[in-house]
């Protein structure tokens, strides 16, 4: 099986309104020439401007979180098909800050998977361990669990993407050595293969938390890293693009 196509993906989390499409404009116009397959998952309010304004460029549009239901009395919620509507080929699901400070257990999550699949959106699935839970020597036992946990079966033949973000890399500079990201990364494609059988080779396994210009190189040189998932450093054209140079082409 041929490996998968690298993906960069921003998560811009909740910034952004108007006047930063210029930052993605910027991203948009360095697409075609990146060698690697480039995301941006801005607030839901800006789904569908981005959409518009990136259009007929290789840059990718995505939501950051999708309910599992269609439509419905869930105030505050984006669905699926709305995210789709919009502009929208991917969806950020189970991120951790979605996973704790929104309660989303992994059975959640995998609902919320199998709504971006009823409408074709890529699913880009976020696991990682806590630092209590690393220090505890427990990280490869958690992500495991979510993988099972958060992947529903019909996943199987699907496109999609995991993405290992330990939560005390998140936002804090801090990251792990590159032996405990080659670590987790065996173990996340040992358990696709697990449940997907040989299909489970496919997806691409990134790397997100504290991804920046800096150290972007040397964590998407390891051949277990299928790409990158950057909050921080996704929000100025010039820090994300530098992380894309840095990538090996596909
Ligand atoms: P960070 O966030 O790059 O700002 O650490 C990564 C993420 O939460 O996806």
């Amino acid at each position: 099986m041929t490996p998968p196509t690298p993906l960069i993906a921003g998560n811009w989390k909740m910034n952004g309104t108007g006047q930063a499409l210029g930052e993605a404009r910027a991203i948009a116009e360095a697409a075609t020439a990146a060698g690697v397959r480039l995301a941006l998952c801005p607030p839901a309010t800006l789904v569908e401007r981005m959409s518009r304004e990136t259009a007929g460029s290789k840059l990718e549009i995505g939501g950051q979180d999708c309910h599992s239901e269609a439509a419905g009395a869930f105030t505050g919620d984006v669905s699926a098909e709305m995210l789709v509507e919009a502009g929208a080929r991917l969806v950020i699901l189970g991120h951790s800050e979605r996973r704790a400070g929104h309660g989303e257990s992994d059975a959640t999550v995998a609902a919320k998977v199998s709504a971006a699949l009823r409408v074709g959106l890529e699913p880009i699935i976020c696991v990682g361990e806590t630092r209590a839970e690393r220090e505890e020597g427990r990280a490869l036992a958690v992500v495991t669990r979510q993988i099972r946990g958060s992947l529903p079966a019909e996943l199987s033949g699907k496109a999609f993407t995991v993405a290992y973000e330990p939560v005390w890399a998140i936002g804090t500079g801090l990251t792990p050595t590159l032996e405990d990201i080659t670590e987790v990364h065996h173990a996340i494609r040992a358990t696709l293969k697990d449940m997907f059988g040989a299909e489970g080779a496919a997806p691409a396994i990134l790397y997100g938390g504290s991804v920046k210009p800096g150290n972007a190189a040397e964590i998407l040189a390891l051949p277990e890293v299928g790409g990158a998932l950057v909050g921080g450093a996704s929000l100025k054209a010039a820090d994300f693009l530098a992380i894309v140079a840095g990538a090996p082409k596909a």
